[in-house]
């Protein structure tokens, strides 16, 4: 690797905003690795949009500096960045062709009449509209409009393209759908994406990395694998699908819990016994029968059974008041009259190291 190679594509230097006597955004430290699909994940009001228009100048921090390919670009306006936004509502000039939405900002660049056509029907390509140039936008479906918004801003080549929830106004299947599509456009183009959104799913199928903002901070970046599979605090565990939280006493490397059996948990450094802590284990982790040599057991009674197609999930009250969610893949090799339905004492194990305590 070259020293070019480690330049991030973005960073954010202890940017902060501040509006009126809060903080929208908290001394932001981020770099976004040149080509990666990047996320941006949180809650509503945690301050999303926000780091994506500082980004992208639209707003200027308070404190902190922006820096795009090495170059501090603070307080530069939005057309002097390599870069293009994607909003959320993806205005359309409904009075020009699909064609000539795509073209407008190579025309404003003054690039000749042939690039521009050239450009334009490889940006139609990329976005599969080939067939419909000369189509009005009123005439198209919401995809169809969403993938307009997306050529004409892929088309300037910029280095890095800002999106903000630019699926959220879809309805699920076709927001499934362009999930795939815009990651392999991503891929095609390698042009370096920084996404946001409020939702997990999305974040964890489409993303390189992902940064989980809280009320204005990091409160955890790394691969979509890490973040679910190692969450660094509470908010991230239950933020992230469902996670079974339980408050307990750490022991020995068991947690017992306030109200209940003390569970089997994974190696944490830096606890000592007697540590009050909170415990996460995924319903996915959990076995209900096959146990593994050694793996610890213990037992609950099935209060809800809730099928899903594909899934079962089982609820279990392992003390009282507490209930453990557990999802059991309905397999080929599942028999379905295996199921409980409800009432039944059963037994229930997991990996210690699945059982996660958290700061
Ligand atoms: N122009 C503004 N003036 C005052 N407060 C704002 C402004 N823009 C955003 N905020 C506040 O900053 C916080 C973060 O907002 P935002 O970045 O839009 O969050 P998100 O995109 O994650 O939903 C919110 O509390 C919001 O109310
Ligand atoms: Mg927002």
């Amino acid at each position: 690797m070259d020293a070019t190679d480690a330049i991030p594509a973005v960073r954010l230097d202890g940017v902060s905003k501040q509006f009126a006597d809060s903080y929208a955004v908290h001394d932001l430290d981020l770099d976004i690795e040149a080509g990666h699909f990047f996320s941006l994940l949180g809650p509503s009001g945690c301050g999303k949009t926000t780091s994506l228009r500082m980004i992208g100048g639209f707003t200027d921090p308070t404190e902190g500096s922006v820096l795009l390919a090495g170059e501090d670009v603070t307080g530069l306006p939005p057309n002097k960045r390599n870069v293009n936004t994607v909003f959320q509502s993806y205005a359309l000039f409904d009075h020009l062709s699909i064609a000539d939405n795509i073209a407008f900002g190579l025309k404003r660049k003054g690039v000749d009449r042939a690039e521009t056509h050239k450009r334009v029907a490889e940006m139609l390509d990329l976005v599969q509209l080939g067939g419909l140039a000369d189509r009005m936008p009123r005439t198209l479906s919401g995809g169809q409009r969403q993938r307009v918004a997306l050529a004409r801003a892929l088309v300037n080549r910029p280095a890095v393209l800002l999106l903000d929830e630019p699926l959220a106004a879809l309805d699920l299947k076709l927001r499934r759908q362009m999930q795939v599509e815009l990651k392999q456009i991503q891929r095609e183009v390698g042009i370096t994406f920084v996404f946001v959104t409020h939702d997990q799913d999305e974040a964890l199928t489409m993303s390189d990395r992902i940064a989980v903002l809280n009320a204005g901070r990091v409160e955890q970046c790394g691969t979509p694998e890490d973040i679910y599979e190692h969450p660094a605090s509470r908010f991230v565990a239950s933020f992230m699908g469902t996670s079974n939280l339980m408050t307990g006493t750490y022991r020995a490397g068991e947690v017992a819990l306030d109200q209940g059996p003390a569970l089997p948990v994974g190696r944490r450094s830096g606890i000592t016994d007697g540590t009050a802590v909170s415990v996460s284990v995924r319903p996915e982790k959990i076995w209900l029968s096959d146990f593994e040599q050694d793996m610890p057991v213990l037992s609950g009674v099935i209060r809800e059974t809730v099928y899903s197609g594909p899934t079962t999930t089982y609820l279990i009250e392992i003390a009282p008041g507490v209930t453990l969610s557990v999802l059991e893949q309905n397999t080929a090799r599942a028999r379905m009259e295996d199921r409980w339905s409800g009432g039944e004492t059963v037994e229930f194990g997991w990996r210690p190291e699945h059982c996660l305590v958290l700061a």
